[in-house]
């Protein structure tokens, strides 16, 4: 079968190539692939990957072969799923702990747009508690998790504060359930409960700076791979704040997160109260273009890609 796999010697370190069809393990679903995603992630990886790596986390399509083990969704079934790396590839193997039905009316495009990020987020703010009425932050907030990040804290009741990098990037920010809009956290109207943080250098020492005491910072990562100097004193001061960072995967198995929550934001989406942000879509074989527009911090919201050949252009 086809799949996007890295070439350091190509323009934008991929390649498509001829790869072994997977062997799906008892409790893993063999998925025809129809959508994936793209995410910062695969991107970085990217960079320093050598020949032959596989990226791809999210995945749409249908169930060719339902699991071994009788879990999951029969064949047929159009489903979206989770995979540590590979999804971009004609068919896929998607352990089904991470595999959920997509509702009607809810695009391929959509459905694959949603598991990495609408997971990120879902196990980055329940580490807060319940929501309601309390003061939310998420930085790189016009990106891909960041759109969902400030969709599904205000669902839970909280009041968001979004920052992004340039004024143009707040657009429908607001619209999506930010009551204000920063450049910089330093500016957002008083002391966070829960933080949603990605950019990591300056950004999550000014988040640090303005946690409330007993507050929540959650760190994703560093898109601006810089190192942060904070000072741990006035943390000490207030009290009782603390700094979690979490990997997706590892954080999924810790909280017991899968299927159903994958499921819950496929049928927020159905239902109209969650949409994924699609800020860019082409064919796969557009990737290279698709991904350096991402590195490019061009895309408002997510990227998404269509399988819709072998990929022999
Ligand atoms: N820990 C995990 O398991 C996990 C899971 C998912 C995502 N993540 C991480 O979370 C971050 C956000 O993911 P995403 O998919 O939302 O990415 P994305 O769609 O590419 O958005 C990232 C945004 O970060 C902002 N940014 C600020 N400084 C940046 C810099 N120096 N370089 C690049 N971007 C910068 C940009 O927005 P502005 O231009 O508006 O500043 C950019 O659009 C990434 O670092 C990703 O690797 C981690």
């Amino acid at each position: 079968m086809r799949a996007i796999v890295s070439d350091p010697h190509q323009p934008h370190r991929i390649a498509f190539a001829d790869v072994a069809e997977p062997t799906p393990s008892r409790d893993e679903a063999l998925v025809a692939a129809r959508a994936v995603s793209l995410n910062r992630g695969n991107f970085r990886r990217l960079t320093w990957e050598g020949a032959g790596w596989r990226p791809g986390y999210d995945v749409a399509g249908i169930v060719l072969r339902a699991a071994a083990d009788g879990s999951g969704p029969p064949e047929g079934a159009r489903v979206a799923g989770l995979v540590p790396e590979g999804a971009w590839a004609e068919r896929v193997a998607v352990p089904t702990r991470r595999l959920a039905v997509i509702p009607e009316g809810v695009s391929d495009a959509a459905a694959a747009a949603l598991p990495a990020a609408g997971l990120t987020c879902i196990v980055a703010l329940a580490r807060g508690g319940p929501l309601l009425g309390t003061r939310v932050p998420v930085t790189a907030a016009a990106g891909g998790v960041g759109r969902i990040a400030i969709q599904l804290a205000r669902l839970g009741g909280a009041h968001v504060t979004a920052q992004v990098g340039r004024p143009e990037r707040a657009a429908g920010l607001g619209a999506l359930g930010a009551a204000e809009v920063v450049l910089s956290v330093d500016a957002a109207t008083g002391l966070f409960d829960l933080a949603i943080e990605s950019i990591g250098g300056a950004v999550l020492a000014q988040t640090l700076a303005k946690m409330a005491p007993g507050g929540t910072a959650v760190s994703l990562g560093a898109s601006s791979d810089e190192f942060t100097t904070f000072d741990v004193l006035a943390l000490v001061r207030r009290g009782a704040i603390t700094l979690y960072a979490i990997s997706l995967f590892q954080e999924m198995e810790r909280q017991g997160v899968g299927a159903r929550a994958l499921g819950d934001l496929l049928a927020l989406v159905a239902a109209g109260k969650l949409d994924p942000q699609i800020g860019l879509q082409g064919s796969w074989r557009e990737m290279g273009p698709m991904l350096a527009a991402l590195g490019a911090r061009q895309v408002a919201g997510k990227a998404v890609a269509v399988i819709d050949s072998g990929g022999e252009a």
